[in-house]
């Protein structure tokens, strides 16, 4: 754990995804003592903190981001009793925990919409949430043309007891997740007792989901989009539901209650908002800590794209007093092992199945994924990791359509495959049942037969592989502190279409994004993503998607 005030400054943070992690009871379902069982191998890998995804109480039709109690646990993931003990487990091993908070959406389960609907229009029950009458003769028309993020309209339609037709209520994602109205003031007292909950156990800060839809437009104008559906966001200019200035008042609020609580909490954004500039706005000093860098995320890879993004991600966050942050993974986007290899755009939540354009060469991939990991853990702030990246494991392309949950998948009518391709169960020992995620060999999403070569048991202590790579640099980040160094960009190189190169307090870093060996500059090898040769002139070369650090 990083200690002294504000650690979250340069923290490597894990991202454990509940559902496949580690299964405990043998129901196919990842679970909080699995998750408890497993610390120790972080700890070992060599992080900071670890980031749950949602396991509160949920009928799961968006895998928890559906939250029907944000003070109870889910039966699917445990107890109360097992939450607390992981917790306790974690910060015996100086790991700190963060909770995702989802406050955009509720479930429709959750007590407050279901005391909505019991309630009549325009009641104060009502007004916790987005309902509108319709447009047109009887109402027919939904209230705007917003598109749902996972498809179809945002609006879905009541029917009265009587059933006739009543309002509609407004939902971003899936129809199960109603939009809670943030201009009330009673929904913001509810979520600042829901926070105390859970900073009065003791968790060290919260991922705060859709933190850039809370507040819509006045009036909730008509948008059309510049493609076809919804995005997440981040396009030049922001949709009536994106980015609104008003969140900006929410996180203060929030700021302020965190500062009563010792031990340094901490706020992180899922806000999908351009350009880094804007972005920088929600982490300035009394709002949030941290962001996700999702610019960073999708980069292209070129030296041209890396270094502007980086640059460009160092000056809007300082600008603020905020640290960077690096991420090129998590649940909701193709595993950067895939991506990185595609040629072309892949969208937020698209996702990539049997019948894509276009696969990715799984071994690029890799290489790509490895270099990739190594620059980011080079440079200074704060970087996030989601599990398996570690192992290097590849999006699932393969699976079966009978066997997709996403609700995008759905929505879409199978049009986009959505995200169940980076939410496989992880492999942890190659022969044992389900890769050892569970014990009955029993997967919520079917594991490749190929995944016993990226189990962990069969990486750990391996020269070269991946989980080797990953501990080794987290390692040399620690002990040379690149988290609270700077970026200095090797003169020789600052214009190379192919070389990313830069120091870091006594460590060099070099990636090669092109297509031919380059060579290295003077030093002793610390870290390579993958080996590096001597070449012809005597000189240490490194090959293509290759990052090396020396020192
Ligand atoms: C962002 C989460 O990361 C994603 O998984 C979820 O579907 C949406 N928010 C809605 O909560």
């Amino acid at each position: 754990m990083t200690t002294g005030r504000e650690w979250w400054r340069t923290a490597v943070i894990y991202q454990i995804y509940p559902r496949s992690f580690a299964d405990a009871d043998g129901d196919g379902i990842g679970d909080l003592k699995g998750i408890t069982s497993r610390l120790p191998a972080l700890a070992e890998l060599g992080v900071d903190a670890v980031w749950l995804s949602p396991f509160f109480l949920s009928p799961q039709r968006d895998a928890g981001y559906d939250v029907a109690d944000y003070t109870r646990v889910d039966p699917l993931f445990g107890t109360m009793r097992d939450f607390d003990q992981l917790l306790e487990a974690a910060h015996a091993l100086d790991l700190r925990v963060i909770v995702d908070m989802v406050p955009n959406h509720t479930s429709s389960d959750h007590k407050w919409f279901r005391e909505a609907l019991a309630s009549p229009p325009r009641s104060a029950e009502r007004d916790r949430y987005i309902f509108r009458d319709g447009k047109g003769p009887g109402g027919d028309r939904p209230p705007n043309n917003w598109q749902s993020v996972f498809g179809g309209s945002m609006w879905d339609r009541l029917t009265g007891e009587d059933g006739l037709p009543e309002q509609w209520y407004l939902h971003i994602f899936d129809s199960s997740q109603p939009d809670l109205n943030w201009e009330n003031p009673w929904v913001r007292e509810r979520f600042k007792d829901v926070l105390r909950f859970w900073l009065d156990r003791g968790v060290d800060g919260f991922r705060v989901d859709v933190a850039h839809g809370m507040i819509k437009q006045a009036g909730l104008p008509d948008y059309r989009p510049p493609k076809s559906g919804a995005s997440m966001g981040g396009e030049a200019d922001d949709p009536p539901y994106w980015g609104q200035d008003g969140v900006h008042e929410i996180w203060r609020e929030w700021h302020e209650l965190l500062a009563e609580y010792p031990g340094d909490r901490v706020l992180c954004a899922e806000a999908w908002v351009g350009p880094l500039t804007k972005m920088a706005l929600w982490v300035r000093p009394d709002e949030m800590h941290q962001a996700f860098n999702f610019d960073y995320m999708f980069a292209g890879w070129s030296a041209k794209d890396q270094r502007r993004v980086i640059d460009e991600s160092i000056a809007a966050f300082s600008a603020v007093g905020a640290p960077a942050t690096w991420v090129l993974s998590n649940h909701d986007v193709i595993r950067h092992a895939s991506r990185l290899a595609l040629g072309a755009d892949s969208p937020q939540g698209d996702g990539i199945g049997p019948t894509s354009k276009g696969k990715p060469d799984p071994v690029v991939g890799l290489r790509r994924a490895r270099a990739a990991s190594a620059l980011m853990l080079a440079l200074p702030g704060g970087a996030y990791l989601y599990q398996g990246e570690e192992l290097g494991l590849p999006e699932v392309i393969e699976l079966p359509d009978a066997a997709r949950q996403d609700p995008t998948w759905f929505r879409t009518k199978g049009e986009k495959y959505g995200r169940d391709g980076c939410r496989v169960p992880i492999p942890w020992e190659a022969s044992a049942p389900a890769y050892g995620f569970s014990p009955t060999g029993a997967a919520w999403l079917p594991q490749p037969e190929e995944w016993a070569v990226y189990a962990r048991d069969r990486q750990e202590g391996v020269t070269g592989s991946t989980l080797a790579l990953y501990e080794d640099a987290l390692r040399l980040r620690r002990t040379r502190r690149l988290g609270a160094g700077a970026v200095e960009w090797l003169p020789e190189f600052a214009r190379s279409s192919t070389v990313v190169a830069f120091s870091n307090r006594d460590v060099t870093v070099v990636a090669n994004l092109g297509m031919r060996s380059v060579t290295l500059p003077e030093g002793r090898v610390l870290l390579e993503s993958a080996p590096t040769t001597i070449g012809a002139n005597g000189k240490r070369m490194l090959p293509a998607d290759a990052t090396a650090w020396l020192g």
